[in-house]
């Protein structure tokens, strides 16, 4: 049998990590073998394309060098450690995927939709995540909080307007296609926002009723 693809999504500032940790706990829980990946990284060579992509820079990045960063990123951990985890039948929970790459290459950077599909094809050749979480939240509420943290990456740099439309991308791929996001108000407590991811995955267990 062959494990489950979750994926977690969601602008800066919305808790992926903390949110990381309770489907982590989810999939303990309930006894799944799992692993835990992100991107862009998850192999040594796509962890030196994500500081490529992330660290600050004076030269202005062509958004399409930075898609084929991003995709080449993404070849390598699918390769490499997405695939034979599947394979061996363990769940994968990846910090980010390609609904990233649709919100921030696409709406942020404004990049043809069509582009982007090509190179999933290229690259995915028809894998997709099984279950998408989407943290939602108002984008100056999270940077707020990405700005907190402290030193800012080349993506947080950007200004709201961006967010705004990687938000709104986010949202409109979520209801495009209903059966694999679960959209969570991440403007809630921590605990309030736990429940909503752990009944979403809930309805991943054998013999739930889907929906
Ligand atoms: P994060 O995972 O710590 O949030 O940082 C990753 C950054 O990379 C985040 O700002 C979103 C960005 N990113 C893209 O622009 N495209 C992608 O396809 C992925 C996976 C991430």
């Amino acid at each position: 049998m062959s494990g489950k693809f979750i994926t977690l999504e969601g602008t800066e500032g919305v808790g992926k990590s903390t949110n990381l940790a309770v489907i982590a706990q989810w999939l303990e829980m309930h006894s799944i073998p799992y692993i835990q990946t992100r991107e862009p990284g998850g192999t040594p060579l796509a962890e030196q394309l994500r500081e490529l992509l992330l660290s600050p820079r004076e030269e202005k990045v062509d958004p399409k060098a930075e898609l084929l960063m991003v995709f080449a990123a993404r070849a390598q951990h699918l390769a490499e450690v997405v695939k034979p985890a599947l394979a061996r039948g363990e769940w994968v929970l990846c910090d980010r995927f390609t609904d990233a790459t649709f919100a921030y290459q696409g709406a942020g950077r404004r990049l043809p939709k069509s582009l982007i599909e090509q190179l999933e094809q290229l690259v995915q050749e028809g894998l997709q995540p099984d279950c998408t979480v989407l943290l939602d939240l108002c984008p100056s509420v999270g940077l707020a909080r990405a700005q907190e943290r402290g030193e800012l990456d080349r993506f947080e740099a950007e200004a709201q307007s961006f967010f705004e439309r990687v938000r709104e991308a986010y949202l409109q791929r979520a209801a495009a296609d209903p059966k694999r996001f679960h959209i969570i108000n991440a403007d809630q407590s921590i605990e309030a926002v736990a429940a909503d991811i752990t009944k979403a995955l809930d309805n991943m267990l054998p013999g739930a009723a889907h929906g």
